[in-house]
């Protein structure tokens, strides 16, 4: 394990080289040879990809970011009162860290330090929004994980005196496939004890229209978002990706109650990336599926969570049920 001093009193955590997520030619090597062809939504968030996302919470259309928001300001203080004693956060996929503010502002209204642990794929964004929080709080103290959400609890150092809060927000979970999700919510209980909670940001299903305007914004940013991916491989492959060739679409699937982000291609062509020394073929209309975002009832995310182990405590919605978050602990036994 690295374990790196920072100014500002930041620290840092990364994964060693060896169970460092999968490389982006392996992902694309494998991705590709299924139909269809499709890539893990872990890749775009490079630098570009993160400050894309950052765009993406502030459309008018996209209301994943601004529900939460609200529905954290509203009851940041009732989630921490229940969480027994002295704080410590811990965040799993922290981005930006913006909404960690709200908790972070109520927590330390009751306690005179915090120990914040957030844990983010792009090392350089988790960096930079680790040290301007620092800057912003001077009771806070921070070991940042870079590495992907797996590999982050493995790297999590073992909990101290104080009660730990774990945080999943801003749908982050939607990507996984149910039975991934079971399978995550598993790792993250195991390294919860009694007193721990977990608090995740889920969103739900709705109004086809309002889902469908949040993934296909008039003003194309989730476009640009989706096609950076081309741009990586394209830059980190040796590819030859034309992005004029391939439009943005984003439908809801009822069958599976998610959106799927897709790439489609305007004609019949040919893609080579050289790295792998490969040509890809596309039919017109062929698509490549980039990430799945699912929508879910609240009866049937509190199922999904019970076969993880993992009781729901109690949960928070906006006025118009469009977003929820929830408030679990380990359920006994097991
Ligand atoms: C970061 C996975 C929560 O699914 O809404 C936003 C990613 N993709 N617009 C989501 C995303 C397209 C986002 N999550």
């Amino acid at each position: 394990m690295t374990e790196q001093a920072l100014p500002n009193g930041v620290n840092l955590i990364k994964a060693p080289k060896h169970n460092q997520q999968q490389s982006l030619k392996d992902a694309v090597a494998e991705g590709f040879k299924r139909t269809p062809k499709s890539t893990p939504p872990l890749f775009f968030y490079d630098t570009a990809g993160s400050q894309l996302f950052e765009q993406i919470c502030k459309l008018p259309e996209y209301y994943p970011t601004r529900t939460e928001h609200k529905i954290l300001r509203g009851n940041a203080r009732a989630v921490i009162s229940i969480v027994t004693g002295e704080v410590e956060l811990v965040e799993l996929g922290s981005g930006s860290s913006a909404k960690t503010r709200i908790l972070i502002d109520a927590i330390l209204a009751n306690q005179t330090h915090l120990q914040y642990i957030p844990t983010d794929i792009s090392t350089d964004f988790l960096l930079e929004s680790s040290v301007t929080l620092k800057n912003e709080y001077e009771r806070l103290s921070i070991t940042a994980i870079a590495a992907e959400h797996s590999d982050a609890l493995q790297l999590l150092p073992e909990g101290g005196s104080q009660s730990r809060l774990f945080l999943f927000l801003g749908s982050n979970i939607g990507n996984s496939e149910p039975e991934e999700a079971i399978s995550f919510i598993g790792q993250i209980r195991r390294r919860m004890r009694a007193e721990d909670r977990l608090l995740i940001g889920f969103d739900l299903v709705k109004d086809r229209q309002v889902l469908f305007d949040a993934y296909n914004d008039k003003a194309g940013i989730t476009a640009e978002f989706n096609k950076n991916l081309l741009v990586r491989i394209n830059r980190e492959l040796g590819g030859d990706f034309d992005l004029n060739l391939f439009d943005h679409h984003a439908p809801f699937v009822e069958t599976h109650s998610r959106i799927e982000m897709r790439l489609i291609s305007r004609c019949a062509q040919e893609v080579y990336l050289e790295s792998l020394g490969q040509r890809f073929d596309f039919k017109e209309g062929e698509y490549i599926h980039t990430e799945n975002s699912y929508k879910y009832t609240l009866k049937g995310f509190e199922s999904l969570c019970e076969m993880a182990g993992m009781k729901m405590q109690k949960y928070w919605f906006d006025e118009r049920a469009w977003f929820a978050v929830g408030l679990f602990h380990k359920a006994s036994g097991g």
